[in-house]
Parts: C-alpha cells; structure tokens; sequence
C-alpha cells in the first residue's frame, strides 16, 4: 500500500540548493487549492530552499483568487488569464511568468505527489535535460480503480508517441526543466494536453530522465480532459511528427503518390499501345499523364502547407521542376527499350519502371526545394 508517509521519508535523506518555480494550471480547483498550498508549504520547510508556487487559472470565478489570498504567503501567487484559455497555453505563460532557474510543472487536484520535486531536481542536476514523474517506470503506479478504457487510453496515446521519444511516460502532466532551456524553445505550439511532449520534441530534448511517483486519483472535482482533447492529440501528433522526421514525412508522402503515378503511368502505357500508338508515343503518354496525377495527389497531401498557393503558377513550377526527371526518365526507358532490352519479353515495361525510378530521384529534390516552397513555417 502506498502512502504519503513514505513519500516524506525519502525526502529526509535529499539536500537540494536550487529554487525552483511550481507552476500549477487550474481550471475550477478551489477545493483543491489550499490543500496544495500547504502540501507546498510543507516541502518547503524540509527543502529550506524558495519554492514560488504560481497558480494559473482560467478565470475560473469560483473563489480561486480568494483562496490563494486567504492563504497569505507571499511565495505563491495566483495569475488570472482571460484569453487564449487553455492547459497548455497557461502553463507556458506561467513558465514565462516564473522567477527561479527551475520549472516544476503539475496538476493541481494532489494526484501528483509534490514531495517527489526534490528527487526531480536533483536528477535535473545529474545531467538529465528534463524529469518527468513518471507512473510506468519501476516504482511508478497508479491508484487501483483505474478503468480499463482509461488505462487502455493511456497505453495507446504513449505508444503513439513512441517514435519520437524514448520516456515511458511522456504524458504526465508533471515535470521538471531548467528555465534557461526553456527559454530557449522555438515554434512551441501550446495546443491540447500534452504540453510535456510538446516541450521534449520541440526543445530537442535527449536526456529524459524519470522519477517514479505513485499517481492518486484526483481529490477533489472532475477531469477535465474531455474526448476532445484527446482528438487533437492526434493533430498534434501529427504536426509533431512533421517537426521531427520533416523531409522523411515529406518523402514518405511523396513515394506513396509516386507509386500510385507508377499504376496511372503503365496504365496508360497499356492503353496507348493498345490502341496502337507506336511505343516512342505511348511511353511519353504515360509520363505526362501521371505526371499530372502527381501533381494534384501532392499538392493535396504530400506538401499540403502550400494548398492555398495559386495552382496554375504551381502547376507550371511542377513541370518545370520535372522537367529533368521527365527527360531522365523518357531517355532512360527509351534508350533501354531500343538498346538494351530490344526483344526482351515485358521489354517496354522493364524499360519504362526503370526510367520512372531514375525521373523520380530527380522530381522528389526539385519538387521540395523549388515549387512547393514553405510560405510559413508548419508547427
Ligand atoms: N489554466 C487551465 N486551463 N488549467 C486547466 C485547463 C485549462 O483549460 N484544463 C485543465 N486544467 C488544469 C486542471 O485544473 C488541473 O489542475 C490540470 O490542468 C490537469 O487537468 P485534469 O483535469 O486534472 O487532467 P487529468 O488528470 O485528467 O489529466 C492529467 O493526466 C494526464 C495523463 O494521464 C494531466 O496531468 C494531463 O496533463 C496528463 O496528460
Ligand atoms: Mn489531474
């Protein structure tokens, strides 16, 4: 059985001597509220260190404010925001807001265990980038009455998230990092939940380390993380994919629509000598067609952050963009079909793959440097 006492006790033995900023979103916690503050309080006293706790709230009109004045210390603050509402974008402004060179992030309904901060900041000392409470690595748990669905949720959302960090638990909403790295973050979109994860990928954080916590269920209210927070981590995901593996996504795209250009190619290949165009023909027939099944598949899906471009200039920039790769390819597979592969069964097919393979090299650089050209950045 897990207990808080146990907690407390591990904490006799650990001598930290940074400050650190406890950053606390909230979002309709009054009841919570003062029993974080005097879980705080305690640890402070133990750490004999300065622990600012800034509570960042949503404008949630529910007596929050007062509780935090009734409470009077003058190390925790409560900061009302009006606009951009939000878990993530609350947090991030309370990161700005923060005075000491350490970030502490957690939820503010005491499933996080504070007493657990020493640990995490120290571990920030030892050469980790950024310490997460982490309930899936060995002495981490979670409270027994954990759903099915809930845990099964949990499971698919971190294994999704697999490739871009190596952390057992990238979506706690408890954490630690240095300020200064911090500071440093670009491009941070602060949308939906997993602002941990958000900070890891964007911050291009390598050292993850993680501190087991026992995670209680929430004390007081409800959850606030509905079904549709949990759909826009799959945006995120994407855009957060993008940002890690940006040309290889891109180039992946790109091969899919290629391989589809490869069936309209041949295909029309089939036709034309069907019909009985002569081989010379039919051969630039294929080219051309699926050159412009290329460029519409592409503009809708493998560069589609260059969409609301205008298409004609587009369409032109393509084609001239493949205007190497088509020529590769056309000298390719007509110099193999007429040298090479003379009476070859299947010759004109071998010739034709062969030259869409040697044209495509040269279309995937041209395409993704000169026509569909970033006109912002995507995040
Ligand atoms: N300022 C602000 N604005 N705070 C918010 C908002 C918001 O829109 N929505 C939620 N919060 C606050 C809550 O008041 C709470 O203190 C904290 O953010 C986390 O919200 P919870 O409602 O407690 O979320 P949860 O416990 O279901 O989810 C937690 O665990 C997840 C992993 O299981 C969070 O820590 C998540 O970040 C985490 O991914
Ligand atoms: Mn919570």
């Amino acid at each position: 059985m897990h207990t808080e006492n146990k907690d407390r006790e591990d904490l006799a033995h650990i001598v930290i001597n940074t400050n650190a900023s406890i950053i606390v979103p909230t979002y309709k916690e009054v009841q919570n509220i003062p029993f974080m503050i005097d879980r705080i309080q305690r640890l402070r006293e133990t750490l004999k260190v300065d622990l600012e706790l800034i509570f960042m709230d949503d404008d949630s009109r529910d007596g929050s404010v007062e509780a935090v004045a009734r409470a009077g210390f003058d190390w925790v603050r409560i900061i009302v925001r009006t606009e951009n509402r939000g878990l993530s974008a609350a947090v991030i402004d309370g990161f700005r807001a923060a005075r000491h060179p350490i970030l502490i992030c957690m939820d503010c309904d005491l499933s996080h265990p504070p007493e657990k901060i020493p640990q995490m900041i120290l571990a920030l000392g030892s050469g980790q980038q950024f310490v997460i409470g982490s309930r899936y690595v060995p002495g981490g748990s979670t409270d027994d009455d954990w759903g099915l669905f809930r845990w099964l949720n949990s499971a698919v959302a971190t294994l999704l998230a697999r490739p871009l960090t190596s952390a057992r638990d990238p979506m706690s909403g408890f954490f630690a990092l240095r300020k200064a790295d911090f500071d440093r973050a670009q491009d941070l979109n602060p949308v939906g939940y997993k602002i941990a994860l958000e900070l890891i990928v964007k911050c291009g954080f390598e050292n993850v380390g993680e501190v087991p916590i026992h995670f209680a269920n929430r004390a007081h209210g409800e959850s606030k993380l509905t079904l549709r927070e949990q759909l826009k981590y799959i945006q995120h995901l994407r855009r957060l994919y993008i940002h890690q593996f940006g040309n290889a996504m891109h180039f992946l795209q790109f091969m899919v629509v290629g391989a589809s250009g490869v069936v309209v190619n041949l295909g029309v290949l089939t036709i034309l000598l069907w019909l009985g165009l002569p081989e010379t023909v039919s051969l630039a027939g294929g080219i051309l067609v699926s050159l412009v099944s290329n460029f519409l598949l592409n503009r809708r899906f493998t560069f589609s952050y260059a969409r609301e471009n205008a298409i004609l200039p587009q369409f032109l920039g393509f084609l001239g963009a493949s205007a190497v790769g088509m020529a590769v390819n056309y000298a390719v597979a007509l110099t193999l079909r007429t040298q090479v592969l003379v009476d070859v069964p299947y010759g004109i097919y071998i010739a034709a793959l062969t030259g869409i393979v040697c044209g495509m090299v040269f279309n995937f650089l041209g395409n993704r440097y000169l026509v569909f050209r970033k006109r912002y950045v995507e995040k």
